[in-house]
């Protein structure tokens, strides 16, 4: 009977979906000093050192993936998820949306959520526009798809700068409570910083989460910008 109750309980427990990895407490950013590091245009090759750094240091990101990169590579998208990191939609080829037709918005939009959900379980609930270019009708149309614009307070250009010490010194010097940081983990030089960068950052006081908890418990809403 002992033993057949504990095959039971062994085939009940194989059977509960796997829960996310945010078992930790959550930090309450209305009380402490938060910034959210975002991670655009991956998952990359070097995603997965990125991971391992994140999760070394029990810092959150948040990463706006694009479905083409996100069907290369599946299995760090699935990571992501698990680590209880946060993930937006980027698009799938990286167009400039404002050139482009609803129906091709919404394709790029949608083909996305499905990579992304089929995946991870999760439909994303916020997109980020390729180079930062939108209008009023690109937001609407995210919004029929249930998604939230989210930009950034302080862009890095590290695809721009290419060089670890100068990247470093961008995040920290555009570092501010409840920021909102744009980086690329296609960038090698950005992975490679990371360690050190978030040494730093943890120095001088700041909470590494995802966007969603930057926002004190509010909810995105669709069709809406943040920050
Ligand atoms: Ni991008």
């Amino acid at each position: 009977m002992l033993v057949r109750g504990l095959v039971l309980a062994g085939a009940i427990v194989a059977l509960l979906p796997a829960l996310p990895a945010q078992a930790a407490p959550k930090v309450d950013c209305a009380k402490v000093k938060c910034l959210a590091l975002t991670f655009d245009d991956g998952p990359g090759p070097a995603t997965g050192t990125l991971l391992s750094t994140l999760e070394k240091n029990k810092a959150k990101a948040t990463f706006f993936l694009m479905g083409k990169h996100v069907d290369l590579r599946p299995a760090l998208v699935k990571r992501m998820a698990r680590e209880g990191h946060e993930i937006g939609n980027h698009t799938w080829s990286h167009p400039s949306l404002p050139t482009l037709f609803d129906e091709e918005i919404t394709q790029e939009l949608r083909a996305t959520q499905e990579a992304i959900s089929s995946l991870t379980g999760r439909t994303p609930r916020m997109f980020r526009p390729p180079y930062g270019n939108t209008d009023d009708r690109v937001r609407e149309l995210a919004g029929d798809e249930g998604m939230a614009q989210v930009l950034w307070t302080g862009t890095t250009l590290d695809w721009k700068l290419r060089d670890q010490k100068k990247i470093k010194s961008a995040v920290l010097r555009l570092a501010k409570r409840d920021g909102v940081i744009l980086m690329h983990d296609v960038v090698p030089q950005t992975v490679q910083v990371m360690p050190s960068l978030i040494k730093e950052l943890k120095k001088r006081g700041y909470h590494l989460v995802t966007v969603s908890t930057l926002l004190k418990g509010r909810k995105l809403t669709p069709g809406t910008t943040y920050p």
